[in-house]
């Protein structure tokens, strides 16, 4: 066995200071053992195709040791070794010792700063260092080049020669990948990096921050499913290799006497670069400006809201849910970049007939393909779950086989190409380059599989009661018997009363199925027309948003009319923050996602074209909880609706809450989406807080919430505001934040508050935000005694925070 040791810092220091000053003169292209090679010296590769010495990255004073290109004139630096050291003076020396270790050293104090490892076999004899035209710095013993102690291709930076290996070593673990430079003066690690992802079948990823940035997809056999013109290229060939020893890519000339390289730069896009000789400059490939996204054929934007404003990431779910019936079986669609390999199953041998075999048989698988295409094709992927960021290619691009539901099977030879579907286009943001040809990407483009996202959806679960709402095509909403609900609340009984709206009592039902539901019983008083309840009912279950509580049904009977949503166990918020112990369950993050998801829900109300809605009684009791604390906006069922142009109505109805009623709407009945984001404004003051809009008082003053958070921003003291219950878990930067938005929501006229989506943005974004002036309702006491002479009261509910009015005129 090879004896090991390992050369501590010291030692070498001592070993140095003894040979310091033995300096030869060296070949060009090789550093030998004990050999010091100072700043204004270099190496040489033998035909001059790269340089090793010192160097100054762009406008920087310090000094990195590099290689770069020999002939090309502007500095090109391939490979840096100091990356996070830089030298700041040129007294530093470049020697190899006679254990086969590069050293940087400090030749006046003679400190190591840098070696090129911690570690060396004893047996080592006169090594040798040597630059190769490839580019690689090689530490070999005698002239067995073959076998290198050491190689600066196993250390890479930021640029990807032909010939480097990005990947792992099975066996000693090691694995190789690229990372930006800083800056463009700054060779030191940057934020991006790109790997071969060895989790399932392996893929090439590049990542910000140790997060999945962009998918180069897996490998096809000829080229990263997610790069389709990699094949057209003349200039050199990508070798990927899986075995038990090794995975790694590889780029590798054909014709050698191109030059080229692949760049991962520092904001994080990947060129590849071809150096054109006659007009002295690097071309770099283009960008593709215009990728399209889209759902499959088969399949339909999970959130068609979401995916017109340009947010995909809820991405496609089958437009028949599948179930696992036998009759599944499974679409080929064409010109794709696969899905991604995360979590994936393969097998190098099996065909593409036992392939499928295996897939159909399991349920949660949910798609395969074959392996490497190379040849006939060989071997099998799986998929399990969600496919996520699937790219379609106007050619090239590979074959993936989707389960899919019976009704939606294609016939037996399919011949269609996969872009027959319908065709959603979104704009991506951001594009990166892979392998110099051009990619961009449609991230997290997403089938939803299966039941959980269909819970209660229209469809064959309507069982309860076969009959329909007739008379609309792409909606059936199950009608409920008057019995059934009897039954299932138990005749309405006071222990399954969930609480009070300002239409009428909510009780908590259970089917006879055994499902959980919300009954909401409309007080009998309602004037409304059944036929325009119906309409209404049926256009507000339309809406779907996951940040709205889900409306499953109505009942209409006699003189009842009843609205059957989903049931939510965490009950309301109110019974959260404004509670001493089940607050604490409530930690910033929690608070901070029901904000976020509260504005989304809103958004998706006031902005949807088909149907804006103006919730008119937004707060803290109505936001329900769901089991996993997402937030979801109630009562907005019976909101009033109105057309896509229309953004401000009068109504001779007030409903509303005080404390959360914007002062145009409590004064003149005059309501819009803006007074929404009022409501929204104290929501978030409340939230934040922990406190009551109205019932707030401090001592000093007689400031409701509203005004005193006005009070504390003015003075700087907003952290002052901040629930104690939040204690370490708080985010200052985003609850300061919070609570300025929420100000800027409450100011006293609509046209100074900002619509959802720009509230979106700013709770999203990092940006300055613009001074809130002096908010609305500023006092609230008073308000609290008003009654306004044309009004009547009419059911004051249990809560005695809502009231609704009837303003007779
Ligand atoms: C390197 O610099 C030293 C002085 O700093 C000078 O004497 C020597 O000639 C230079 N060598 C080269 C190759 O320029
Ligand atoms: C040299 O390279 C720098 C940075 O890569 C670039 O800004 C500059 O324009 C180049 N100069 C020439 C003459 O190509
Ligand atoms: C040597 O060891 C140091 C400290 O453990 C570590 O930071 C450095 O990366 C190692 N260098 C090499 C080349 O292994
Ligand atoms: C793909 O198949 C070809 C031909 O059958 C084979 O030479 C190659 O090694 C395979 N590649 C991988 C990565 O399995
Ligand atoms: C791959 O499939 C073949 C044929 O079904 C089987 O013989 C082999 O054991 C499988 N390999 C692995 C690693 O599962
Ligand atoms: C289906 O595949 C998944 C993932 O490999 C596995 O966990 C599960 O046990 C399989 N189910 C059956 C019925 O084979």
């Amino acid at each position: 066995m090879e004896e090991r040791r390992v050369i501590r810092t010291m030692f070498i220091f001592r070993f140095l200071v003894l040979h310091a000053s033995i300096t030869c003169t060296f070949a060009a292209d090789t550093l030998s053992a004990n050999q010091a090679m100072v700043y204004n010296e270099t190496i040489v590769s033998p035909q001059e195709t790269f340089e090793l010495g010192f160097f100054r990255p762009g406008k920087s004073m310090n000094l990195y040791l590099g290689i770069w290109y020999k002939k090309i004139p502007n500095r090109t630096v391939v490979w840096v070794a100091n990356r996070n050291i830089p030298l700041k003076h040129t007294s530093f020396e470049l020697t190899l010792i006679v254990e086969g270790v590069l050293i940087i050293r400090d030749a006046t104090k003679g400190d190591a700063v840098w070696l090129s490892a911690n570690s060396s076999t004893a047996s080592v004899r006169n090594p040798i260092g040597q630059l190769l035209d490839t580019g690689n710095f090689i530490i070999h013993e005698g002239f067995n080049q073959e076998e290198p102690i050491w190689q600066s291709f196993d250390c890479m930076t930021n640029t990807l020669l032909p010939g480097m290996k990005v990947g792992r070593n099975m066996v000693t673990g090691i694995e190789s990948h690229l990372t930006s430079w800083k800056s463009d003066d700054d060779p030191a690690y940057g934020e991006f990096s790109e790997w071969i992802d060895t989790r399932g079948y392996p893929q090439l990823i590049i990542t910000e921050g140790g997060k999945i940035k962009f998918r180069g997809g897996p490998w096809n056999g000829l080229r990263f499913s997610g790069a389709p013109n990699l094949k057209l290229n003349p200039f050199f060939i990508i070798t990927f290799v899986v075995n038990p020893t090794e995975i790694y890519y590889q780029c590798n000339l054909i014709d050698t006497s191109v030059i080229t390289r692949l760049v991962l730069q520092s904001n994080g896009q990947v060129q590849r670069l071809l150096w054109i000789d006659n007009k002295q400059e690097w071309n770099p490939c283009n960008i593709d400006k215009t990728p399209i996204c889209e759902c499959l054929k088969g399949f339909e934007p999970t959130s068609p809201y979401q995916w017109k404003i340009t947010d995909w990431s809820q991405g496609c779910r089958h437009t028949v849910p599948l179930d696992c019936n036998p009759g599944e079986g499974f679409n080929k669609y064409t010109n794709l970049k696969l899905p991604d390999t995360q979590g994936s199953w393969y097998n190098q041998t099996m065909t593409l007939v036992e392939c499928d075999k295996m897939c159909k048989t399991n349920c949660s698988c949910t798609a395969y393909t074959t392996l490497n295409i190379s040849g006939s094709g060989s071997g099998c992927l799986l998929w399990f779950g969600g496919l996520i960021d699937i790219r379609t290619f106007a050619e090239g691009g590979d074959s993936l086989y989707i389960r899919v539901s019976a009704s939606e099977l294609d016939s037996i030879e399919n011949s269609r190409s996969s872009n027959a579907g319908r065709r959603v286009r979104v704009i991506v943001p951001i594009a990166f380059v892979v392998l110099g040809i051009l990619v961009s990407l449609c991230l997290f483009y997403r089938f939803y599989m299966k039941k959980q996202q269909h819970g209660g959806t229209p469809g064959n679960e309507c069982v309860h009661d076969p009959e329909y709402i007739s008379g609309n095509e792409d909606l059936e909403l199950p009608l409920f018997g008057l019995p059934t609900l009897v039954k299932a609340t138990n005749n309405f009984s006071m222990d399954n009363k969930l609480g009070e709206g300002g239409f009428g009592p909510v009780y908590k039902g259970v089917l006879e199925d055994g499902q959980e539901v919300a009954v909401k019983r409309l007080a009998k008083t309602s004037t409304q027309g059944l036929c325009e309840f119906k309409n209404e009912v049926i256009s507000i279950s339309k809406l779907q948003h996951r940040n709205l509580v889900k409306l499953l049904g109505c009942c209409i009977e006699r003189a009842e009319k009843m609205l059957i949503y989903e049931y939510l166990p965490n009950k309301s918020l109110d019974s959260f923050i404004f509670d001493k112990t089940r607050s604490e369950l409530l930690d910033w993050t929690a608070r901070y996602h029901i904000i976020n998801g509260i504005a989304r829900g809103l958004l998706y109300l006031h902005e949807d074209s088909r149907l804006r809605i103006i919730h008119r009684d937004l707060k803290v009791s109505n936001i329900l909880l769901d089991q996993d604390m997402n937030p979801k906006i109630s009562d907005f069922g019976t909101a009033r609706s109105f057309g896509g142009i229309q953004i401000e109505a009068n109504t001779n109805r007030v409903v509303g809450t005080y404390g959360y009623m914007a002062p145009e709407y409590a004064g003149d009945g005059t309501f819009s989406i803006k007074s929404d984001v009022y409501s929204f404004g104290v929501l978030v003051l409340e939230i934040v807080c922990g406190e009551k809009n109205r019932g707030f008082i401090h001592k000093e003053h007689s400031n409701n919430l509203i005004g005193h958070a006005w009070g504390l921003q003015n003075k700087g003291r907003s952290l002052e505001l901040v629930a104690k219950c939040l204690g370490d878990s708080i985010n200052v930067s985003q609850a300061l934040r919070s609570i300025h938005i929420g100000l800027l929501c409450v100011q006293r006229h609509p046209e100074d508050r900002p619509a959802m989506t720009f509230v979106i943005q700013m709770l999203v974004s990092e940006g300055p935000l613009p001074s809130p002036k002096e908010p609305g309702f500023y006092i609230g006491k008073s308000m609290q005694d008003t009654t306004r002479s044309s009004s009547s009261y009419e059911a004051i509910s249990n809560n005695e925070l809502s009231i609704t009015m009837l303003n007779g005129r």
